[in-house]
């Protein structure tokens, strides 16, 4: 099978990993904090938290900016459910956005359309979560300027956007947003296995979200609420959760980033491959190629079939071992929404989820076996969509 995506473990993350199993520490040690100050160090954001998840991630970042009940969040409709599960969570209402039909990236005119109307009624989101799908950076200048117009909190989704970089900042500066999030499961840009981090320049932000990353317990004297106690006592001030990262994992992250860059490559190199493999094939609507304001860390490459032959076309491919994916049903479609009387039918989301199919790529991808995805896919195309 050639997987739509995988991990990339070297004999260095092998090591980094037992060295930690002969540490003293396997959680709670010093390399958590290295690892959070080498991503932060990376990106350009002032403070980092490293989290067990990007759920969790979320969820702490829904947390830190107060979302509770009666609040209203808007989320990308196309994006997996953590994107919008983090405000239910809360107790707070969520509301979609439509996204633009080839890319799935949220549509900010549609956007701009839900605000102006959210004013009239005054009922304005306190949180709007943007997701950088497949690693494709968001308009974030334009999203910025709703957000200071609206005044909205804006958090980053950039599960898939580690190494991407719009108009020459990093994904994860935080330079438009409020905090943005990151994820290192294995098909992501780096992995710890499970993991995440959030990350943000506001230190009152990055506070409670490390409170809250770990039961909601104070360490630090000059925070307690208790004073004078003795050296041994730390106290709970909310109620938290055990939201942490491993030494383990942040030792296979520390090992990781040092080649974020090969990797980034890698996809960038296979990106361009398919793309011109596919530049005449006038029926497959390729993924925008980057440019000097728009660098996609390519975590996904989705392209966009014609009118219904997408699903045949993935149910051969699985059945030739070419292990393509769908991502993802709007979340809106999803059972649980419906039973809690969300029910949508957005026109960019709709068409997106109906005709997007994500193709291999990840850094190790041989490049016979990429030829003989797009072959594969090229061949199809011509066969089942002119039926
Ligand atoms: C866009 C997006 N956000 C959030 C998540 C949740 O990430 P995690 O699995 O690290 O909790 C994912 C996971 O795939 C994702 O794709």
């Amino acid at each position: 099978m050639i997987p739509y995506s995988t991990q990339t473990i070297e004999q260095e993350d092998l090591d980094a990993v037992r060295d930690v199993l002969t540490s003293g520490y396997l959680t709670c040690g010093p390399l958590i904090g290295e690892f959070e100050d080498n991503v932060a160090a990376y990106v350009g954001a002032g403070f980092a938290v490293g989290v067990n998840s990007c759920t969790s991630a979320l969820h702490l970042a829904m947390i830190a900016l107060g979302v509770g009940s009666g609040d209203l969040v808007y989320v990308s409709a196309i994006s997996f459910v953590a994107s919008s599960n983090c405000a239910l969570y809360q107790g707070a209402d969520v509301e979609f956005i439509d996204v633009d039909k080839y890319s799935g990236n949220l549509d900010v005119d549609y956007l701009e359309k839900m605000l102006i109307k959210a004013k009239e009624l005054n009922r304005l989101p306190k949180v709007v979560v943007a997701v950088h799908l497949s690693g494709r950076p968001v308009d974030l200048e334009r999203i910025a300027k709703l957000k200071a117009e609206y005044g909205f909190y804006l958090i980053e989704d950039a599960a898939h956007a580690l190494g991407a970089i719009y108009h020459g900042s990093r994904i994860g500066s935080c330079k438009y947003s409020d905090i943005t999030v990151l994820s290192f499961h294995p098909v992501k840009i780096i992995t710890t296995a499970e993991g995440g981090m959030c990350l943000t320049n506001d230190e009152k932000l990055y506070k409670t979200m490390r409170k809250y990353s770990s039961h909601g317990i104070e360490h630090d004297r000059s925070c307690l609420e208790n004073k004078d106690m003795p050296n041994f006592y730390y106290e709970m001030q909310e109620l938290g959760f055990n939201y942490r990262l491993s030494d383990m994992q942040a030792a296979l992250g520390i090992s990781q980033l040092k080649r974020i860059e090969s990797f980034l490559e890698a996809r960038r190199e296979n990106a361009k491959a398919y793309e011109e493999l596919f530049k005449m094939e006038s029926d497959i609507h390729t993924p925008v190629a980057d440019s000097s304001d728009s660098i996609s860390s390519w975590h996904l490459y989705q392209i966009i079939l014609p009118d219904n032959c997408r699903d045949t076309i993935y149910r051969t491919l699985r059945e030739r071992n070419i292990g393509v994916q769908i991502h993802y049903l709007p979340i809106y479609d999803h059972p649980y929404y419906q039973k809690i009387g969300i029910y949508e039918e957005l026109p960019g989301a709709e068409y997106f989820f109906a005709h997007t199919l994500s193709i291999p790529l990840y850094p190790k991808l041989k490049r016979l076996d990429l030829q003989l995805v797009a072959a594969s896919i090229s061949s199809l195309v011509d066969k089942v969509c002119h039926e």
